[in-house]
This record gives C-alpha cells, structure tokens and sequence, in this order.
C-alpha cells in the first residue's frame, strides 16, 4: 500500500457527498476515482478531487490502483461489488446492501470465502447512545422494541426520488430506510426469527405517476431471544409530527431514542436518568474506522460487515413478502 490509502467510489451521489466531506480531509486518504453511470456526475465529482472518472466499476478497477472501495449505489442497482471481491479489494457498501437476496448471498458467500474486510453503511453502530444501551442489554435482555422512520409524502421524481417512489428500484421505504432501525434490532437485541407485516397503499394523495412504494407499512418481529418488536415505516406525516424513533424496554431499563441523530433517553430501576447527545459528524466516524480497518488489516475497526448487510436485508425482503401474502415468514439463521 503507497502511504495514503486509495479510495475509489462506485457511485457517486448523494451520499457519496457526505461521505467524501469527511474523507477529503482524511490525512491518510488519497481520493483517486469516482465512478457513475452519469458520465457528468463522475467527471464534476472526479474533477473536484484531480481523480479519475469512469462510467463502469470493472474499468476503474483494472485501469486504477486501489486499496478501498465505496459502494454507494441505489438498492437495485448492486452487483459490482464483485469485482472488488474477485481483486481482494475492501469495501464499504451503502445500506441496504442489495434488492435481490440470491445476489447478495452470492457476494456474501465470495467475501467469506476470500475473508475479506468488508463494512456497511449502519453508522448509528458508531453511536456511543447505541453502544451504552448494547452494553447493558448483554446481562438485561430485550422484551419489546417499537421504532421507525416517519417522513412526508414524496413529491417529485427527480434525484433520489427517481427511484426512491419505485418500489422495484427501492424496495420500498421498510427495505430502504428503515433497514437502520433493523440493524439496531440487531445489534442491540441479536437475531431476528420471524416477521410478519402490513402494508397501507393507495392513501397518499398527490403522488408522481411513478410513486409505487407503500404509503406505511407496520413490520411485527419475533426475536431469538424470546422478546418482541414492532417497527414501521411511513411518508404520509406531511401535517408534522413525523420523525426517527426507536424504544427498548428490558426488565430493568428503558432506552428511548430520537431523531436522527439516536439522541438517548436512558432510564434504569433505581438509578437517575442518562442523556446522550447522538453524535452529529457520524459519517466521519464510520469512514475513520474503516479507513483504520484498511490500513492496519483489522477488522475488528468496523463495526459491521457484509454478512450484517445481508441478515438485514433477509429482515426487509421479508416484510416485503409478508406485505404481498399476508403471512409471516420464518427466517433461517445462517
Ligand atoms: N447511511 C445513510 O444514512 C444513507 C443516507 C442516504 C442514502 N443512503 C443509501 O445510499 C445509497 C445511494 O443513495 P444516494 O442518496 O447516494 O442516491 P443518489 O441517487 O443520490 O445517488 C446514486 C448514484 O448512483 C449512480 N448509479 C446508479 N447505478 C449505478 C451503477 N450501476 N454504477 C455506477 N453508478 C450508478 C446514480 O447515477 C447516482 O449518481 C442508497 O442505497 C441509500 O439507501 C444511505
């Protein structure tokens, strides 16, 4: 490796920008080719860093040497990861890691095959809020968990929302976005064995033609431990009052978090009330412990990895189901 870590994104978009304000100051990282199949946004962005700009990942790839890659690409459209694998390159992928489960098995199966580092975009496991409230439920088991994500109705159809409103481009705002507060079920309470979910279509008014995602979905979990969840998912809070939230209730602690941010709320039998702020520079964080996992080979820096990208989206692809047959679906742990 040269003395800066190379770093190339495959896709670069929305959250490519949050992502390169952090590492565009990162002493250790050099910036070195930007890749989008929107030859224009590969170029300004390239432009910006004096790296270079592709329009297909397998050509960056062979053409620039690379000690990391960000897979920041919309749900439907993953796949190249591949060829990241197949040069024993270490990646990060963007949440949810895929919108098709045979695919991402196949990635997930390459990456162990090749132990290879690998991390996904679930910074709120960087929160000390979340690690606080982890720690405590390891000896304190979860029993019941609600949260979810709540935002207005989506408008347009340009940006994000291009493919955000379409359900077979997205997978839906549970698949999407509420693939967060899935992990966190995850990481703070273990595995997830079955789900059973509903879905509302049809309420929203005023939607673009091409808007297909449900207008709310409720997601009922049953955990490994024995404990209960119930999340959901909605874009009709355009009166207000909508937002992130996520509760846990164990025998001796409830932990309410808000926003975005995971701003904590911690309550225990016995002893006073704890806040904690949620860390704003999140993306920073998560970006400096993957570059530190690259640098010195060690994947205890990251806090997830491919396989925590693909148990989730087993979660929401399931909901999914659930949401088209009416019937809970069993999950297999692997
Ligand atoms: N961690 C977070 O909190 C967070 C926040 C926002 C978005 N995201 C996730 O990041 C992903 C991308 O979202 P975004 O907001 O950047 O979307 P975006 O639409 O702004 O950007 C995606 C980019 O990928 C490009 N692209 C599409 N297919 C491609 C391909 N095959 N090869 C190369 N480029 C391709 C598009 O042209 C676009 O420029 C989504 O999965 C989203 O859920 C995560």
């Amino acid at each position: 490796m040269s003395d800066k870590t190379r770093v190339a994104f495959v896709g670069s978009g929305g959250i490519a920008e949050a992502h390169l304000q952090g590492l565009s100051k990162h002493p250790d990282v050099a910036l070195t080719a930007f890749c989008d199949i929107r030859k224009d946004r590969a170029e300004q962005v390239a432009g910006r860093y004096g790296a270079q700009a592709f329009t297909g990942a397998t050509e960056m790839l062979d053409r620039t040497p690379v000690d990391a890659v960000f897979f920041c690409l919309p749900p439907f459209a993953h796949g190249a990861e591949m060829e990241a694998v197949e040069r024993g390159i270490p990646f990060f992928v963007e949440k949810p890691v895929h919108l098709d489960l045979a695919g991402a098995r196949q990635i997930a199966s390459a990456v162990a095959k090749q132990n290879l580092l690998t991390t996904v975009g679930y910074m709120n496991r960087y929160r000390r809020s979340i690690n606080t409230v982890r720690e405590r439920l390891a000896d304190d088991p979860a029993i019941l968990v609600t949260g979810g994500w709540i935002g207005g109705t989506p408008r347009g159809s340009e940006g994000i929302l291009s493919w955000w409103i379409q359900k077979d481009k997205s997978g839906g705002q549970f698949h999407e976005q509420i693939t967060h507060t899935i992990d966190l079920v995850r990481y703070l309470c273990g595995e997830i064995v079955e789900v059973h979910a509903f879905a509302a279509k049809g309420l929203n008014r005023e939607t673009p033609a091409q808007y297909t995602v449900e207008d709310a979905a409720v997601v009922n979990l049953r955990l490994a431990n024995g404990g209960a969840a119930n999340l959901w998912a909605s874009c009709s809070a355009n009166a207000g009052g909508g937002g992130v939230s996520l509760n846990v209730y164990a025998y001796g602690l409830t932990a309410h978090y808000t926003g975005w941010e995971h701003t904590l709320r911690l309550m225990r039998t016995g002893q006073d009330t704890v806040e904690i702020a949620g860390e704003p520079d999140i993306f920073g964080i998560e970006d400096a412990a993957f570059i530190k996992a690259v640098r010195e080979r060690d994947p205890s820096h990251v806090r997830s990895s491919y396989a925590d990208g693909l148990a989730a989206i087993e979660v929401s692809l399931a909901a999914n189901e659930s949401m088209d047959t009416g019937r809970p679906v069993r999950l297999t742990l692997h």
